[in-house]
């Protein structure tokens, strides 16, 4: 007894005795710096690194060092920059680690920065490593100037000789400090993406996330608004941090207000089934996470967002990408070659610039003719296409419009040749069943093997013609069973490394093909994210043409993303979702407010339709450029379901275009519904003019105002009657 009390004291002694000492630091200022905001961390003499501010510029950020502050925070360590489970820290983390003797602690501490510029940001690296293992951590944040954006991601680094397990890896982790927080964010389901809702919150912890493996974004996307200090979602007043993961896969955003009422905002890859095993030497980085901060409201937040997407962080953005006829909705799988060219034929008749030949297009053992067969067998029908894609796409570009098609790369139905050859290509979990999602199953694409025959996909339909020039990339079902045969028993990867693996692909297509024009799709809205519009061009924002549902996931989409991604189209009516019946105008109307399309049989059109299909399409080309590059003002919201008024601005306050739309019958309209203009030049002379009307709904039609006039409530059309619509130009005199 005697001896096991002296070799447990001389344990406990031999522990204290080897503990290793806090690092001495410098106590100093990191101030990240755009225009308009700081983000200010402190480096305290022991190394602790805390987020001090994320708010309006600081001239002087050094003042912190004034500030008396605890250095060691008795209640969990609150304020850390980059939280980790261990040590002090008690609440949700950024990072936690186990190591390979089971040990969960890990304590960061300071080592140095680095600062560097690139085109339009400044980079701020800043070292951290845990005081007692050979752990490091960079965290990385990119500051572009002008728009007021901050990226942050961070790059985990094994300096030991075994492999860690990293239990959570947060792309970044950002302390605020309000009275109260309002956060209004996107939850949906297919044909219902996007759908806002706010809450205050209180002092618990909040997460959004998405386990859904691919098409992760149709549920939550990963982004979100919080507005400080106020109980209501402004446009225009007070403070809204706006923040967004670019991550395709399962996400997890988590905000958790401590006992100091602090709120610290946690972003990155979900931890859901992914103790991501870190071997000895390897770095794994994390995906960017993209914020902004506003005093303007959310409008302002929107519309950094939208500048920085445009500039960095869409593929081609800003790009002004072709009006469109979609073969879906029109001929589903039934067509033949002379249903398209007739399509091809009214397309460019109305002036229509591109046509899309969208799903059923392939297979023929296992023909594509509905959407239980075909899949992963990409040859085309010879049945219904004899003559090929080649004289598909000639036919189109000898009408003077270009060429794009679909494909469902990751996807294989169990009724094709592809399921048959490669079985351990699926994904799966050994000896369960394989559930179907719309009669198909999911490729593995965390399978190098898989990745290759992928991108061999995209590479063999570029090549059925020359000079395709868009593919609509489609993603239709969630992941389930989720494993892979592949990893063996790495099966922790597996979510992390799917992602990464559409990632290798789409980086290896735009190596190949830098001008191809291509649309994130995923059954409508499923992927929509940063991670994904990195390599693709546009989104399909829902299966749910309707317009009036559209209005409210168009009106929230773009809180986060810009104009120039969200494809938008004219369908028929009944819509063949909702069954509604809405105004061709109304319907139009809508659309031009993103990349206009259509998507509908035009034969079935009447000469009426035909007109007005055609005036619209003519009027969209004249002010595009302000919808793909201008300065987004919402002016209504659809919430509420009365009115819906947004318009773009273009940079320079010369020329503006404003959407209206009356969503319900209301008879204050009798007078008409004042709409505060924004985003004009007060002094300046706007002539204003309806589009695609010969009567205005508007009795200031043709004439010009000030800019102060038309901000000031001197705008009221009269839309008189649910689903009447209209759109106006601004030109300055
Ligand atoms: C789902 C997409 O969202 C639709 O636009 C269409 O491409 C179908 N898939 C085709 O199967």
């Amino acid at each position: 007894m005697m001896k096991r009390t002296l070799t447990l004291i001389t344990a406990v002694l031999l522990t204290l005795v080897q503990a290793k000492a806090l690092p001495v630091q410098q106590r100093q200022i990191i101030s990240i710096e755009t225009e308009n905001s700081s983000l200010v961390l402190l480096v305290h003499e022991n190394g602790r690194l805390e987020t001090v501010h994320y708010g309006a510029h600081l001239d002087s950020p050094e003042q912190y060092l004034q500030r008396s502050v605890k250095t060691d925070d008795y209640n969990g360590q609150r304020g850390d920059t980059y939280p980790a489970t261990g040590g002090r820290f008690v609440g949700e983390p950024a990072l936690h680690v186990r190591y390979a003797d089971g040990n969960h602690n890990t304590e960061l501490y300071y080592t140095g920065h680095q600062v560097s510029q690139k085109e339009g940001c400044t980079s701020t690296t800043v070292h951290l490593k845990d005081y007692v293992t050979a752990l490091e951590v960079d965290l990385v944040y990119d500051a572009y100037r002008k728009e007021d954006v901050i990226l942050q991601h961070t790059e985990i680094r094994n300096g030991g000789n075994q492999t860690v397990e990293l239990l959570n890896y947060a792309s970044s982790s950002l302390y605020i400090d309000a009275d109260e927080y309002l956060l209004t964010h996107f939850h949906g389901t297919w044909a219902s993406e996007m759908q806002p809702e706010s809450e205050l919150l209180g002092h618990d912890l909040k997460v959004i996330e998405s386990r859904r493996g691919v098409q992760a974004t149709q549920g939550n996307n990963p982004s979100f608004l919080l507005s400080l200090n106020t109980k209501e979602l402004s446009e225009t007043d007070g403070e809204v941090i706006a923040g967004a993961l670019a991550w395709s896969g399962n996400f997890r955003i988590s905000f958790e207000r401590d006992d100091s009422h602090r709120m610290n905002i946690l972003s990155g890859i979900s931890p859901f089934a992914s103790a991501y095993p870190l071997k000895a030497g390897a770095t794994f980085q994390t995906p960017e996470m993209i914020f902004t901060w506003a005093d303007e409201g959310a409008g302002e937040a929107s519309r950094n967002l939208h500048r920085w997407a445009r500039r960095y962080g869409v593929y081609g953005g800003g790009q002004i990408n072709p009006t469109l006829l979609n073969s879906w909705e029109g001929a589903y799988f039934n067509f033949t070659t002379k249903t398209l060219l007739g399509m091809m034929d009214d397309a460019a008749g109305m002036g229509l610039e591109m046509f899309v030949l969208d799903d059923g297009w392939f297979g023929n053992k296992y023909p594509r003719n509905d959407d239980k067969a075909g899949l992963g067998d990409w040859e085309v029908n010879k049945k219904k296409l004899p003559e090929g894609i080649d004289y598909l796409a000639k036919y189109a570009h000898g009408k003077g419009l270009k060429f794009g098609i679909w494909i469902e790369p990751e996807m294989v139905n169990p009724a094709s040749s592809l399921a048959k050859k490669h079985p351990e290509w699926v994904v799966q979990s050994p000896g369960r069943e394989i559930y179907q999602g719309r009669n198909q199953w999911v490729l593995d694409l965390a399978n190098p093997a898989v990745q290759d025959f992928v991108f061999g996909i995209f590479d063999n339909t570029m090549k059925l013609a020359p000079n395709i020039d868009y593919i609509k990339w489609d993603c239709n079902r969630v992941i389930q069973s989720f494993g892979s045969s592949y990893l063996g028993s790495e099966q922790d990867r597996f979510f992390v490394e799917y992602t990464q693996g559409l990632y290798n692909v789409m980086r290896r297509i735009r190596e190949k093909y830098p001008n191809v024009i291509v649309q994130c799709c995923s059954s409508g809205g499923g992927r929509i994210d940063y991670g994904a519009l990195r390599y693709c061009n546009e989104v399909w924002t829902s299966d749910n043409t309707d317009a009036v549902c559209r209005a409210l996931i168009q009106y929230a989409t773009s809180f986060i993303y810009p104009a120039c991604v969200m494809a938008a189209h004219v369908s028929a009516v009944p819509n063949h979702q909702t069954r509604a019946v809405t105004p061709l105008k109304f319907r139009f109307d809508m659309a031009c407010a993103g990349r206009l399309g259509m998507e509908l049989q035009p034969k079935d059109l009447s000469a009426e339709e035909r007109a007005l299909a055609d005036r619209c399409i003519g009027s969209y080309k004249k002010y595009r450029d302000l919808v793909f590059q201008g300065d987004l003002y919402r002016l209504a919201s659809p919430s509420d379901g009365s009115y819906y008024a947004l318009m773009y601005v273009s940079e320079d306050r010369s020329r503006a275009v404003v959407f209206t739309y009356a969503l319900a019958y209301e008879a204050r309209t009798v007078g008409g519904k004042t709409f505060r203009l924004q985003g004009l030049d007060p002094s300046k002379d706007y002539k204003v003019s309806e589009q695609n009307v010969d009567r205005s709904c508007w009795w200031g039609d043709g004439q010009s105002f000030k800019g102060d006039f038309l901000m000031g409530g001197g705008f009221n059309p009269v839309l008189g009657s649910r689903y009447s619509s209209a759109v106006f130009l601004l030109e300055a005199q």
